[in-house]
């Protein structure tokens, strides 16, 4: 585990903030009896009103440590990544499909980039509804939508709650992975629910080790149903995601016409409870260091978990949509056309075309993003015989 000494120091007023969170934390825990389901801390560490990770002050997104980031997602990365989905999304906005939605717009730079890219592709949508968590990123999509599309700013509106019914496009980056999840162990071949407990008292006292993980035996009836696929008695940590599940059925609910896409680190079941896998996926990440201590600083750090694709899959096909496709996001982005929307640079201008080369490369190695991330996508009522160009070639939804 990495050592908050070897991570970069937060500033005063930044501790300050996470020393509130912590502590109101830890009434919650007081008031639940002295243990809160993992579920819960991840919930309050993110989005505590003021004061989460996402509902909070923190930069988060951004190149290097240097802004005072912790990570950078495709759209920040490179403008190829929307365009490619613009050319995904334009043909499907022609069905008489008129609105896109975004989930979890983080800075608005996707938002931003999709609206330039369908207006270039004649595509506009009426509208660019964004569902938001944190009033924070709310007012940063605004600004990012004024300085870099002040003309199509307008098309923006933010929603509080998603629509009862909804016709159109859906997309969501990285959204999936920020909601909370459970933590089970499995010790000695008996599964419990691994939760969050204060430190004892006399430990460190920094924000950074007021709790600790407390794990509780599960009667046999508590053990949830994604858990008996690990077969074997060996030991292991790993989560569920009931809250990322209920949101793709309330998509299912919302969808009346239309394709929904989540692009995210993920895996389908079988791979995300192989036994190579169990040490689990959560993952926190701080100025750009990948670390596995959800206890550091709460609220000034990210918190994530793969995602488990076969159950995002099962709870949209109860909800009545069909999974369209399931490919991983180099053969995604390669299928709906990001090398020939490179190749409209002049190669021969290398100040411009060498960086828009590399940052293509990050989103499609198979070492870099290609690889782990996976695009899914869910359709409700779409026109026969129009296959979705994404995933003409290396569709994996036979292994949801
Ligand atoms: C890792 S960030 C990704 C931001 C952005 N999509 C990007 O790719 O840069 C996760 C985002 O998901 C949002 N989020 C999490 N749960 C959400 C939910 N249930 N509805 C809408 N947004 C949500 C967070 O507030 C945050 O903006």
């Amino acid at each position: 585990m990495q050592k908050a000494a070897s991570l970069p120091l937060p500033p005063a007023d930044a501790l300050a903030a996470s020393d509130s969170l912590a502590t109101r934390i830890g009434e919650t825990i007081d008031a639940a009896g002295g243990w809160l389901g993992f579920d819960r801390y991840m919930s309050l560490a993110l989005y505590a009103p003021g004061l989460g990770y996402y509902s909070g002050g923190a930069a988060k997104f951004g190149r290097d440590a240097r802004d005072g980031s912790d990570f950078i997602t495709a759209p920040e990365l490179s403008p190829f990544f929307a365009r490619t989905l613009a050319r995904q999304f334009a043909p499907l906005l022609a069905q008489g499909l008129p609105r896109l939605l975004e989930f979890g717009a983080g800075t608005g730079r996707l938002a931003a980039d999709l609206l330039l890219a369908l207006e270039q592709d004649g595509q506009l949508p009426q509208e660019y509804a964004i569902v938001e968590l944190s009033g924070e990123l709310r007012a940063r999509q605004q600004a990012t939508l004024a300085q870099r599309a002040p003309h199509l700013a307008q098309r923006a509106v933010w929603l509080d709650t998603l629509p009862e019914h909804f016709e159109g496009v859906v997309v969501g980056n990285e959204v999936l992975d920020a909601m909370p999840v459970r933590l089970f162990a499995r010790k000695g071949g008996r599964w419990h629910e691994r939760g969050v407990a204060r430190s004892v008292a006399g430990d460190d006292s920094t924000s950074a080790h007021a709790f600790t993980f407390e794990d509780r035996l599960l009667a046999e009836a508590d053990i949830p149903e994604a858990l008996h696929a690990i077969p074997g008695d060996y030991d292991v940590v790993t989560e569920t995601h009931a809250e990322a599940e209920g949101f793709a059925r309330a998509v299912g609910a919302m969808l009346a016409r239309g394709a929904a896409f989540f692009i995210d680190y993920g895996f389908p079941a079988s791979e995300y409870y192989h036994p190579q896998r169990a040490g689990g996926t959560l993952m926190c990440h701080y100025r750009h260091h990948a670390h596995p201590d959800p206890f550091l600083y709460p609220g000034l750090q990210d918190i994530t978990a793969h995602v488990n694709f076969s159950g995002i899959a099962h709870a949209a096909v109860d909800a009545g949509l069909t999974v369209a496709g399931f490919a991983s996001q180099a053969r995604f982005l390669m299928n709906a056309g990001i090398t020939d929307l490179l190749m409209t640079l002049d190669p021969s201008d290398a100040r411009t075309f060498l960086p828009a080369a590399n940052a293509v490369q990050k989103l499609l190695s198979e070492a870099e993003m290609g690889e782990l991330f996976k695009v899914i996508a869910l359709t409700r009522g779409l026109d026969d015989g129009e296959p979705l160009a994404g995933f003409a070639r290396g569709d994996r939804c036979h292994a949801l």
